[in-house]
């Protein structure tokens, strides 16, 4: 644009002209609410926060090269300030930001736009090692200590993770690598760790080629995760999607998870370090889940079930090409308890085992597990499925002087493959019926006839959960808008002060 060339006006057109741009811009975003993402946007959140700062305002460089590990820290560590404040939100705009890890904080809302990608770094040095899991007693890839989580979040209330599909890139194949060669000096990354925390919200995020795990709430309460799209190669190492471990009240929905390990796998503590630590995985609703998953299962529920896995709720499941359904892992040793399982309405096409359950999963933290500590695998419903191009339709495979009872499997059909197992059912140290099952089950599972076509149970009432609510929240980015628009002002004061010489 083109200014008369007379010292004073050209200031004062400029400066109204600013103004008019703002309460355009403004007007706009209140009427096309996402016309300008950058700079105002609704989302849905457990909670709204009153103060909010965007990553370039601590110096953020988003190339894909330079380290941000210190400005997400600076950053976050400035917001906490306002904990008890209103709390607080740190908008990630567009860009590819390479960082290591960073700890967030209480009260606290990280938005990826949904053009962001968080770069995990790939030097180890940005990684902090933190000491095991106590449930777990040592890492689970090496002994001692392990790599702290890209996001790491520990005795804090009120987080929240979200954005509009933003990306968090955990660059996993240097670590998978190391994990194959047996490089590893300590356990590798998840992508997102939440430690003794309760009111958690993890959603519409898309996170890719995770170093091993994804999600993992851990002796925590009040969890939402929500609309995540996780993908990792099939063939890549423990990159298990979600994982509630010793967590009570957790609602899983709307995600999409392709993965080298479990899409969603239940945990609480391994052997005698999760009996000692005796805290359960309890009230956990999982439901409209897509998985992809063929070499492991969609849900798992262990094999780390020391502390105890109960009430269980998942409905409305998607499974395509997936080694099983839902398989509980357990052995001698675990201790603990799988009880109170409930699934309906999963639909399956092309598995190995639609159900799987495996007593002699073996894989101990250690020696020092004690031989009688006898998981107690009780109370599972699986109910209104169909599957397809089934390799073998059950196997289900309890433990000798410990059988695992109370199995309810009705109105199921599963249309075998070509290919198929000679014998469809597999069933050994189990107990339980099944009422509308095609094939024909196995005589551990006697057929009660169409009457009993509803026998398993499903919970008619709702969980504490279920009553989390997400709100419409709003960002609004202060004036100056950002560093383009700082750099305008900073020439017009130059200018002025010209102009007054
Ligand atoms: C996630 O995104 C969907 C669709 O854009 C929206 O309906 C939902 O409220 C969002 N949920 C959360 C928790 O952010
Ligand atoms: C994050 O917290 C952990 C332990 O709680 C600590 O070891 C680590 O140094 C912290 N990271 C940063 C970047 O401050
Ligand atoms: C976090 O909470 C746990 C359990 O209440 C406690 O044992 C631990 O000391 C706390 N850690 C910090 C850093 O406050
Ligand atoms: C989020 O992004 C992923 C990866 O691009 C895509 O597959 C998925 O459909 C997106 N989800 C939504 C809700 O747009
Ligand atoms: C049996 O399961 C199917 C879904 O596979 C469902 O549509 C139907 O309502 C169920 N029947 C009964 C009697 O519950
Ligand atoms: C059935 O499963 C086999 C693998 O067991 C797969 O190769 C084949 O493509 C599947 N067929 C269909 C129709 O999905
Ligand atoms: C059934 O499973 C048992 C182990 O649980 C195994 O020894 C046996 O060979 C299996 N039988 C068939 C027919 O697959």
């Amino acid at each position: 644009m083109e200014f008369p060339r007379s010292p004073r006006i050209p200031q004062v057109i400029h400066i109204v002209l600013l103004i008019f741009a703002t309460i355009l811009l403004q007007s706009r975003n209140v009427r096309g609410r996402h016309v300008d993402h950058l700079n105002y946007f609704e989302y849905g959140a457990i909670t709204c926060r009153a103060h909010s700062a965007s990553l370039t305002d601590f110096g953020g460089v988003g190339d894909g090269i330079t380290s941000n590990s210190k400005v997400f820290q600076a950053a976050i560590d400035h917001l906490s300030q306002y904990e008890s404040d209103g709390g607080s939100m740190l908008f990630v705009p567009p860009g590819k930001w390479l960082t290591g890890s960073f700890n967030i904080t209480s009260h606290f809302t990280l938005y990826l736009h949904k053009d962001a990608v968080l770069l995990a770094s790939q030097d180890e040095n940005e990684w902090a090692v933190i000491d095991p899991l106590p449930s777990y007693g040592r890492g689970r890839d090496t002994e001692g200590g392990r790599y702290i989580s890209l996001i790491f979040g520990t005795n804090l209330t009120d987080v929240v993770i979200t954005g509009d599909n933003g990306t968090i890139d955990g660059q996993g194949a240097s670590w998978w690598d190391k994990f194959h060669k047996g490089e590893l000096q300590y356990t590798r990354p998840y992508l997102i760790e939440i430690m003794y925390s309760d009111n958690i919200q993890i959603s519409n995020l898309t996170l890719v080629n995770s170093p091993s795990w994804n999600v993992h709430p851990v002796y925590s309460s009040n969890i939402i995760v929500q609309g995540l799209t996780i993908i990792a190669p099939v063939t890549s190492p423990n990159t298990d999607g979600i994982n509630p471990d010793s967590c009570l009240n957790t609602r899983i929905e709307d995600c999409y998870i392709v993965s080298g390990d479990d899409c969603v796998a239940v945990k609480s503590g391994w052997d005698e370090y999760g009996i000692a630590f005796g805290m359960p995985t309890k009230q956990l609703v999982i439901r409209r889940l897509t998985c992809i998953s063929p070499f492991s299962a969609v849900i798992a529920l262990g094999s780390e079930m020391s502390g105890g896995i109960q009430d269980v709720r998942a409905e409305d499941i998607l499974a395509i090409n997936s080694e099983s359904g839902v398989r509980i892992k357990t052995a001698i040793g675990r201790g603990g308890y799988v009880k109170d399982i409930y699934v309906r309405g999963m639909t399956m096409k092309t598995m190995k085992w639609a159900f799987w359950m495996t007593g002699d999963y073996g894989s101990h933290a250690d020696n020092n597990y004690d031989p009688n500590a006898l998981p107690v695998i009780q109370n599972i419903n699986y109910r209104d499925m169909i599957a397809e191009n089934v390799t073998m339709a059950a196997r289900l495979e309890g433990i000798s002087g410990d059988p695992f009872t109370g199995i309810c499997i009705s109105n199921v059909t599963i249309e075998l493959a070509k290919q198929a197992k000679k014998v469809p059912w597999n069933c050994t140290n189990i107990e339980g019926i099944s009422s509308g099952v095609v094939p024909l089950p196995c005589d551990q599972l006697p057929e009660h006839g169409s009457e009993y076509i509803s026998a398993c149970n499903f919970p008619t009432d709702s969980l504490p959960i279920d009553n989390l609510d997400v709100q419409i929240c709003s960002y609004r980015r202060k004036y100056p808008l950002d560093s383009a628009d700082k750099q305008l002002l900073t020439t017009m004061n130059n200018d002025e002060l010209m102009g007054d010489q």
